[in-house]
């Protein structure tokens, strides 16, 4: 297959079907419907009310659960009183690590096939406690209210033994990860240590960064219920979930069934962020319900999602950079702690934005983790990249600084061009265009070099810059059906909707790539029985969607073309051949030659043509270094009287590749950017050093961007096609955090001349 990846001989690469043979991006059909901004398809139903969320579905017969938490972090559970509780009115059930029945330990993301799960922990199978917060008894009953006010009664007696829940004394005990994403902790390219050490011009900081709690508009919730049908069990569940696929099968295992035996539907999402995926609430809650034989529903209370779902890990980052005096990056040190359990498998990555963005001569980049008594940590919009970037880029301007330079001509200075650690080509990196195009369009000519010395009343104003970058991904288990008739076509795949657009997207790709109108064309997604795994995550799901969905389009039109009998102006034709357009098919090079679907299937006696094909493996990936960036411009104003920070204009100047419909596109890069305003200048979970105990587990406590925190923002790109992808797109889910961080960071510089190396930028720091 190496020769369909010679990018030396054509200068484009054709990837099996993904690519036309011209060489040209993918050109998704002969529709002026793709670049389209298209309103979003599920809009209506969202703002009505109609669209139906997992705690919104019942069965009849239905019960519902709480949960109690422990009170501690580490040590057993010497006594549960649940006799007492048992007897309050309505309750059906108190489960406890007494009365729980057998569950298998769940499969952890990125550790099994399988894995859904935050961490790999029994659920309530002993009486051992593992973290402050960890769920300990489950009461059913036929209220809410019920459930609620008798867990509020349940009377536990623990048995507390030593924990660590101090993250400056896990440090001293930190390790070495088993891996980083699947890579090693450690990556080293000549020696760092040395260059740095003998470079003229040098920063060596330290940056932290907090820890993050989830708080999707929707918290997590399942309902569900076990039935049998022809007498094999049936457990059937409306889950909030960026996985269904991954979680049937880790729910499989735990309850030792088939897989076919779970049927999981999430058809919309209130918000994932990496959070809706296998926690301890859904087994529970199955557990349960198979114990009662009645349906229950569980929806977790914002609290309970701050007890059960992990957020983001705190990190303590070194970013050590020396220069020459034109700037050029002689050595480029990023290395750090972040907290985790050996329960999970995320040691968050800062590093990974570090591996692509710049070229030093020297280069070493280090992950290691400490272990806490804490709830597992898990993904959290641009996992590594989000905090990693706030070290980095923050140190970026501290050199541009010291060398006198501009920030933004120092990037340019080591803007590399090859993948500075594997030393693969990009894909398509334009990040300098997008960087000049933002600068421009911000006005960055017009920020005051010298700190503090813009002013208007009680503010200081500032301007600061940082690039934003993220992976592109394209992860195995895509794959598609299509079905077609006369009146149009259906796309099944358990992909997700999580309120980032992706049906409406699709549905426009769909229409495009089959040409037919929109109207014609239903994206069915959200059910783990549809064809194919694709996980709303790590900014792949629409390139994943892409892969699988070009590959049963082209089986569709080979079926199609099999169909035709020897008198049709299709006759002879093969699936290179012919286009689609116009709700037909057309040969390429002679459009008179053309038959439309009805016909085609009419004419061979067929109501309709079903295919299913998966995507080609992702070889993309082992050919070029692929990635999204962008620079992210903000001006803010600093409060000399009270330190408060005003977030005064934001602009992200992008290069994802080819924007398929600019209208979703721009909301997500601004949900990302409006995050990223969130841990620059506010979110921070409360961890008790003492209890390891999160004391501000409410949105009243853990502040995130309001409305009048969130300035105008501005969006653009370069919708340069990458002509390495599925069609020509790369993610933008997660890149919109990314930089943001530092952006902010470095305006707050360039107001006030104080430097703020730890998140969130609170008044008190500037005081
Ligand atoms: Mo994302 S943190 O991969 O849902």
């Amino acid at each position: 297959s190496s020769d369909r990846f010679d990018s030396e001989s054509s200068g484009v690469a054709l990837a099996g079907d993904y690519w036309r043979r011209d060489g040209k991006p993918d050109a998704l059909g002969t529709s002026d419907r793709v670049g389209q901004p298209l309103s979003r398809l599920d809009g209506a139903q969202k703002v009505t009310g109609r669209a139906r969320f997992a705690a919104e579905f019942s069965f009849d017969g239905m019960l519902y659960a709480a949960l109690v938490y422990s009170t501690i972090a580490n040590g057993r559970i010497a006594s549960i009183d649940r006799d007492a509780v048992e007897s309050m009115p309505g309750v059906a059930l108190v489960m406890t690590h007494d009365n729980a029945p057998r569950l298998n330990t769940a499969p952890v993301f990125l550790r099994s096939p399988n894995g859904a799960a935050g961490d790999d922990h029994p659920i309530m199978q002993s009486d051992r406690v593992h973290w402050n917060g960890q769920p300990v008894a489950l009461v059913l009953a036929e209220t809410q209210e019920q459930a609620d006010a008798a867990v509020e009664r349940l009377e536990i007696e623990y048995r507390a033994e030593p924990a660590v829940t101090d993250f400056e004394i896990a440090k001293g005990q930190a390790r070495a990860p088993d891996n980083v994403l699947g890579g090693p902790a450690e990556i080293a390219l000549g020696d760092a240590d040395s260059a740095f050490a003998a470079a003229p011009h040098r920063v060596d900081a330290t940056y932290t960064t907090p820890r993050h709690n989830h708080n999707a508009i929707e918290p997590h919730a399942v309902t569900l219920k076990w039935s049998r049908e022809a007498g094999t069990e049936i457990l059937r569940i409306h889950d909030a979930s960026q996985c269904v696929d991954l979680t049937a099968a880790s729910l499989a295992e735990v309850f030792d069934i088939d897989a076919a035996q779970i049927h999981i539907t999430s058809p919309f999402v209130g918000g994932g962020f990496g959070s809706k995926t296998l926690w301890q609430h859904q087994i529970l809650a199955a557990a349960a319900a198979r114990v009662v034989e009645r349906p229950v529903r569980l929806a977790l209370s914002r609290k309970g999602v701050y007890r059960v779902v992990g957020g983001r890990a705190c990190t303590e980052q070194r970013v050590a950079l020396g220069a020459d005096d034109s700037g050029k990056l002689s050595a480029l040190i990023h290395s750090g702690i972040a907290s985790m359990t050996c329960h999970n498998n995320l040691p968050e990555p800062f590093v990974q934005a570090t591996k692509c963005l710049y070229a030093a001569d020297a280069i070493r980049l280090s992950i290691e983790v400490a272990d806490m008594h804490m709830l597992a940590n898990t993904f959290m919009r641009a996992p590594g990249e989000s905090v990693g970037t706030f070290a980095l880029e923050s140190a970026l301007d501290e050199l541009a600084e010291r060398l006198g330079m501009d920030p933004l001509a120092l990037r340019e200075r080591n803007e590399p061009a090859q993948d500075p650690i594997s030393g693969l080509p990009f894909s398509s990196r334009h990040l300098l265009e997008a960087a000049r195009a933002g600068a421009e369009r911000f006005g960055w000519s017009g920020r005051a070099a010298t700190p503090g010395s813009r002013r208007e009343g009680e503010w200081q104003i500032g301007m600061g810059c940082a690039t934003a970058t993220y992976p592109y991904m394209r992860m195995p288990g895509a794959a598609a059906r299509i079905t077609l008739s006369a009146k149009g076509a259906t796309i099944d795949i358990a992909a997700h909707e999580m309120g980032m657009g992706t049906a409406t997207v699709q549905t426009q790709i769909a229409a495009a790539r089959l040409g037919l109108p929109v109207e014609q064309v239903t994206f069915r997604y959200g059910d783990n029985m549809l064809a194919g795994a694709v996980l709303a995550g790590g900014s792949q799901q629409t390139a994943a969607i892409g892969g699988a969905v070009i590959a049963a389009h082209r089986e569709l039109v080979t079926a199609l073309l099999a169909l035709v009998t020897s008198d049709s102006p299709l006759a002879g034709l093969s699936a290179d051949d012919v286009v689609c357009r116009d709700a037909g098919l057309a040969a390429a090079d002679d459009a008179s030659r053309f038959a439309d679907y009805a016909e085609i299937l009419s004419g061979a006696g067929r109501e309709s043509l079903s295919v299913e094909a998966a995507a080609a493996d992702s070889e993309e990936l082992a050919h070029w270094s692929m990635h999204s960036f962008g620079t992210i411009f903000c001006e803010v104003g600093v409060s000399e009287i009270s330190g408060e920070v005003r977030v005064r204009r934001l602009l992200g100047s992008f290069d994802c590749g080819r924007i398929l419909n600019p209208k979703t596109a721009t909301s997500q890069f601004r949900g990302g950017m409006i995050m990223g305003l969130g841990l620059a200048l506010m979110e921070e979970t409360w961890f008790d050093a003492r209890s390891g105990r999160i004391i501000n587990p409410s949105l009243a406590d853990y502040h995130v961007p309001v409305q009048m925190d969130v300035p105008e923002i501005e969006v653009m790109w370069t919708d340069i096609p990458d002509p390495h992808t599925p069609m020509g797109a790369r993610g933008i889910g997660e890149i919109g955090i990314t930089g943001v961080g530092a952006a902010v960071a470095n305006a707050v510089y360039n107001a006030s001349g104080k430097r703020i190396r730890d998140l969130p930028i609170t008044l008190d720091k500037l005081l």
